[in-house]
This record gives structure tokens, C-alpha cells and sequence, in this order.
């Protein structure tokens, strides 16, 4: 079983509350995963490593907490993680960023990587991977898979909603690795999507179908 962590601060439910609503529009859609996301950020960074600097205020020196070791990697699932992904870099604007795109093959239901960029030295860093559904798990599961296979050896997994389903086949393949989400919602249903849920994050996100 995942490491789960339900981010139930009523700032959060009542944000999701209206992105759940079909009725809320493409732009209030976006502007309220952006809002959500620094709170996931709060939660996923509430544990950072600090140590001190010195520094001068206007009135003396002082050693003063900072954040400790090489810059953290946000590492986006495209094409919905960019969502996440957003409002993570206005938290923390000096992070690295990885981009994974992967789709799933018909014929063999496996996650294929289409794209791959990330930061080197994965292996001396925090990797927080994001991507707001949490269905299947399957993409999740490649993606730090892929990450593994680069180095990446400390990572988090923030999301929006995850099914349960999604995190009991997440927690195999990853057990290591701690997972956030805003909610756990009832089930999947037949194809795939999360229910109750949210739709296609993605189209919900930039007004496709
Ligand atoms: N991806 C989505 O965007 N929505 C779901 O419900 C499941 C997967």
C-alpha cells in the first residue's frame, strides 16, 4: 500500500468542489489548479531540508535558515502535469523541471516514452513528479520508473485525484515513494476515469475534447 497523504485543508475541498463541477469554465478550470497546486506544493515541501546562511539584516548579522542541497526537480506527466507543474515553480522558481511524455500502446496497454528531458544529477536531488489524475496509475508507475532508470532516487508523487485503484497499483510498483492528493475518490469506472472525479483533466485544462 501507498504512503498516501490526503491534503484535506478546506481551502483545498472547496477549490476542488468547484473544479469538480462541469459547469465551471476552461479559464476558472485552470486559474483554480494553480491555486490548488501551491497548497499540494506547501504539503509536498513541508519536510525540506534546511540549513543556515549568513546574512546582514539592517540591523546585524544573523545566520538564517535556507533550503539545503542541490535544487529540487519538479517532473511534469504531459501533458495535464503542466497544470501542477505551474503553480509548484511559483512556490519554488528556482527548481529544476523534467518533462516525461508517455502514451499508452493498444496493442500492449504499455506506457511508451515519447519524450524525456530532465536535469542531470538526478540521483542528488528531490524529484517531485506530477500529474492531477491518479487513475490506472500506469503512466504514474513509467514515470517514475523512467526516473529510477535515470538516477532518480528520493521522489513524491503529488496528484489532484486518485482512485483507490490507482494507489494500490502505484504502492506495488513504488513503494518508496510518498504519494499527495487532494482526494481519493470511489473507483474507476470501464474507461479508466475517475468517479465521481473531474473529467478529462487535460480538456478541462486547455478546452479540448
Ligand atoms: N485522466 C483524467 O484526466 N481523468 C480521469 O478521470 C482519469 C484519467
Amino acid at each position: 500500500m501507498a504512503n498516501v497523504t490526503v491534503v484535506d485543508h478546506p481551502l483545498v475541498q472547496h477549490k476542488l468542489t468547484i473544479m469538480r463541477d462541469k459547469g465551471t469554465s476552461t479559464a476558472g478550470f485552470r486559474r483554480l489548479l494553480k491555486e490548488i497546486s501551491h497548497l499540494l506544493c506547501y504539503e509536498v515541501t513541508r519536510n525540506l531540508e534546511l540549513t543556515t546562511k549568513r546574512i546582514e539584516t539592517p540591523l546585524m548579522e544573523m545566520d538564517a535558515p535556507t533550503l539545503e542541497g542541490k535544487k529540487l526537480v519538479f517532473a511534469s506527466v504531459l501533458r495535464a502535469g503542466n497544470g501542477l507543474l505551474e503553480g509548484m515553480l511559483d512556490l519554488v522558481p528556482a527548481a529544476r523541471v523534467a518533462h516525461i511524455g508517455l502514451y499508452r500502446d493498444h496493442e500492449t496497454l504499455e506506457a511508451v516514452e515519447y519524450y524525456f528531458k530532465a536535469p542531470g544529477e538526478l540521483d542528488n536531488r528531490l524529484v517531485i513528479v506530477v500529474d492531477p489524475m491518479l487513475a490506472t496509475a500506469n503512466s504514474a508507475i513509467a514515470a517514475v520508473e523512467k526516473l529510477k532508470e535515470r538516477g532518480a532516487n528520493n521522489l513524491r508523487f503529488v496528484c489532484l485525484l486518485a482512485a483507490p485503484e490507482g494507489i494500490e497499483n502505484f504502492g506495488r510498483a513504488h513503494p518508496d515513494v510518498p504519494v499527495y492528493t487532494a482526494a481519493i475518490d470511489s473507483h474507476l469506472n470501464e474507461k479508466g476515469y475517475i468517479v465521481p472525479g473531474l473529467g478529462d483533466a487535460g480538456d478541462r485544462m486547455y478546452g479540448t475534447k
